[in-house]
């Protein structure tokens, strides 16, 4: 069951495009480091299935798998030391997608960040609410949960953008677990506060959708061009520089140590042009890459060797997921007729409550949900500054019941009628 000794720690990539110094920096380095810790068990996978989502180029989620994959070997991930997997190569992945589903909240999901900001950009739009949104859109965090709870993560390195899906899979392993008995670790979600969001280009965030990227394992001579092509202001060689807000300066700094940093800081006031600046950036990242880039371009024309090298990864992984969806199965009651069924009693059903709980999230705020009896979340808080603010919303709710709920408004997600009259019931029984 859940009894594990080793913490185990898993993240995945969405395979739509090709990296750039921004996923380098934000997660292929960061999960590198992280694999090397030996006191963990890492699970590395591209996330394919959730490329369906947002791309449908076949082309392009093929040759992104096979440049995702080949980035994270060359910069120095072991497949021999991880699990190292293609999600579509694991059945069981989809067929725990299912049992999840059927144990989250519709509500839930409406409130996902992804799901809601289509349909805000739909009504803002004065489209239909759920104009060209799939379904797949709406159930990604289910996929998501899926991925996570099925090799049991107790660690998942994510983006800050990507923490409401983990509380999600947290909600659908302890419904789960209430319905059916401990399968599933709760995991939790590790924002890494030391690794900077990259600027891109124009010093927004470095991101595909800007098109404001700089390739990870460009040749180098496309790169120092690229570099050349950063955005800053217009001041002469000679005139001391601000490193405020210089999105050069903060790519340097994802590179750089602190005394090489502080270096570039100090030339900034003593004027450095920005030519030689780029000329320092570009050689200070390609410090790092060029040795990776060979290995890469090894790996990209040799795609039959990276098809080996995932195929053994979804082996080692379905040693895993094949009796861990066995025992899944088994537990709802898809099994064999003639098996017992004396396993299926559940002692704490009776006494199940619905409750307020209280936690603290990564970024140090706190935070509170409200559940019914099967664990499933009817209110969610957003973030206070301390445990007593928290406190005293849980405490007007137990005094007014729903009468406050408008006046809370600001320090909680968004409720639909249906949800509200869910809390009302609930409230009542507690
Ligand atoms: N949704 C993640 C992203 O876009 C990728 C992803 C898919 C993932 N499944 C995951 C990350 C499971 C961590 C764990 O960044």
């Amino acid at each position: 069951m859940t009894s594990q000794t080793r913490t185990r720690v898993l993240t995945g990539i969405t395979t739509t495009g090709t990296p750039h110094l921004g996923n380098y920096v934000g997660a292929i380095r960061p999960t590198v480091q992280a694999s090397r810790d030996t006191q963990t068990d890492g699970f590395y996978f591209l996330a394919d299935y959730h490329a369906l989502i947002k791309c449908d180029e076949p082309a392009r989620i093929q040759r992104s798998t096979l440049e995702i994959a080949a980035s994270w070997i060359a910069s120095g991930l072991d497949p021999e030391k991880v699990t190292f997997y293609r999600q579509s190569d694991i059945p069981e992945i989809p067929e725990l997608t299912w049992l999840l589903t059927c144990v989250t909240g519709k509500g839930v999901l409406n409130r996902a960040h992804a799901y809601k900001a289509a349909v805000d950009k739909n009504n803002t739009a004065g489209h239909d609410p759920d104009s060209d949104v799939t379904a797949g859109l709406f159930m990604y965090p289910v996929l998501m949960g899926a991925d996570i709870l099925m090799f049991k993560a107790h660690k998942v390195p994510v983006g800050r953008d990507q923490i409401q899906h983990i509380e999600m899979a947290r909600d659908m392993a302890a419904s789960f677990n209430h319905l059916y008995g401990e399968h599933f670790v709760l995991p939790e979600a590790v924002i890494e506060e030391s690794v900077a969001l990259l600027p891109g280009l124009d010093g927004r965030k470095m991101s595909k959708s800007y098109d404001n990227t700089i390739p990870l394992f460009a040749p180098a001579e496309h790169m120092r061009k690229q570099i050349a092509s950063i955005v800053t202001d217009s001041k002469a060689p000679g005139e001391p520089k601000s490193t405020d807000g210089s999105a050069l300066f903060q790519i340097y700094q994802a590179f750089a140590s602190a005394e090489e940093t502080a270096a570039l800081a100090k030339a900034y006031q003593e004027g450095i042009g920005w030519g030689d600046a780029k000329q320092v950036l570009f050689e200070r990242i390609d410090r790092e890459i060029a040795p990776m880039r060979e290995q890469y371009q090894a790996l990209i024309h040799n795609p039959a060797q990276m098809d080996k090298i995932l195929l053994a990864g979804a082996e080692k992984a379905r040693q895993l997921a094949t009796p861990f969806m066995r025992e899944l199965r088994h537990a709802v009651g898809l099994r064999a007729l003639s098996s017992g069924t004396s396993t299926a009693v559940k002692p704490e059903a009776k006494t199940a409550m619905p409750s307020f709980k209280q936690y603290r999230e990564k970024d140090g705020q706190f935070y509170f949900k409200f559940v019914d009896a099967k664990g499933r979340v009817l209110l969610q808080s957003l973030a206070f500054a301390s445990p007593k603010e928290a406190g005293q919303a849980i405490a007007r709710l137990q005094a007014q019941g729903t009468a406050c709920l408008d006046d809370l408004s600001p320090w909680i997600e968004p409720l639909t009628a249906e949800s509200r009259l869910q809390i009302e019931q609930n409230l009542r029984i507690l």
